[in-house]
């Protein structure tokens, strides 16, 4: 009777606990206006190392993540790590698309955080919300992500543009930013988040060939319905 009773209170006291914390919770949206984009050591050299996607998806990730800050128009800093090393250069595409960036070689310190004109050109932004992706994914984007929420950012880590030994690593490593309040989200819902209507501008005139270019699953749909609209036949299976 006794145990049935304190069962009964610890059940209820569980079921109060989780509708609080249901209520206590608050979607955090990207906000474009209040971004900064990040692209952390996405080095030649750094990237042999990224065996949790194929080079080919990966190259592709990479690209588009330097790319989101063309299209929504973000402040974007660029840092490397002792880039005259194995490390390697960014890939000449990333450079290409941001000659103007605010570009921090680092020479020493593993996390970037760790570096003061680094720490000074995320700050000199303004901005509260940081996305980010680098090479790997447990040590270059991890760190950097653990500091930046340790100093009151809030962190969106492009998933599909961080890399490493395998899926193991990468797990673990997403885990450890999760736990500390690190969102770790796709290319496409970082896309999307920062979109939020496709009314807006940027919105289906801008993302459409950006998706075309990166995401050709969803290029390939909007062409498919394109065709159709323009000079399609129905299939017959309708009938
Ligand atoms: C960003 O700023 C523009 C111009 O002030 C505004 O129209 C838009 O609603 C803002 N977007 C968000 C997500 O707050
Ligand atoms: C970089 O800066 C130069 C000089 O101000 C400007 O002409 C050019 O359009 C800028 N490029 C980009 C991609 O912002
Ligand atoms: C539409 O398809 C027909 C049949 O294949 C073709 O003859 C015609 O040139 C196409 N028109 C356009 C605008 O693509």
């Amino acid at each position: 009777m006794h145990f049935q009773t304190s069962l009964i209170k610890t059940v209820a006291v569980v079921l109060f606990g989780l509708c609080i914390n249901a209520a206590a919770y608050t979607y955090e949206r990207l906000d474009k206006n209040n971004s900064v984009l990040l692209v952390v050591d996405h080095q030649v050299g750094l990237f042999q190392l990224a065996r949790d996607y194929t080079p080919t998806d990966f190259k592709n990730n990479l690209l588009a993540h330097a790319a989101l800050a063309q299209v929504f128009n973000l402040p974007t800093i660029l840092t490397t790590s002792a880039e005259t090393g194995p490390n390697g250069p960014l890939p000449k595409e990333i450079l290409a698309m941001h000659p103007n960036a605010t570009f921090i070689k680092r020479n020493g310190e593993v996390n970037a955080w760790d570096n003061a004109d680094f720490k000074a050109a995320v700050e000199a932004t303004g901005k509260k919300q940081v996305i980010m992706a680098g090479i790997t994914t447990d040590v270059c984007t991890t760190f950097l992500a653990l500091s930046l929420v340790e100093a009151g950012y809030s962190v969106f880590v492009n998933s599909d543009a961080s890399g490493t030994f395998d899926t193991k690593t990468a797990t673990e490593a997403n885990q450890r930013m999760r736990q500390a309040g690190v969102h770790v989200l796709s290319l496409f819902a970082v896309s999307c988040e920062l979109m939020r209507d496709w009314r807006n501008t940027p919105g289906t005139v801008q993302m459409l060939p950006f998706f075309d270019q990166y995401l050709p699953s969803y290029g390939f749909l909007a062409r498919a319905h394109d065709a159709a609209v323009l000079n399609g036949t129905l299939s017959g299976l309708d009938d």
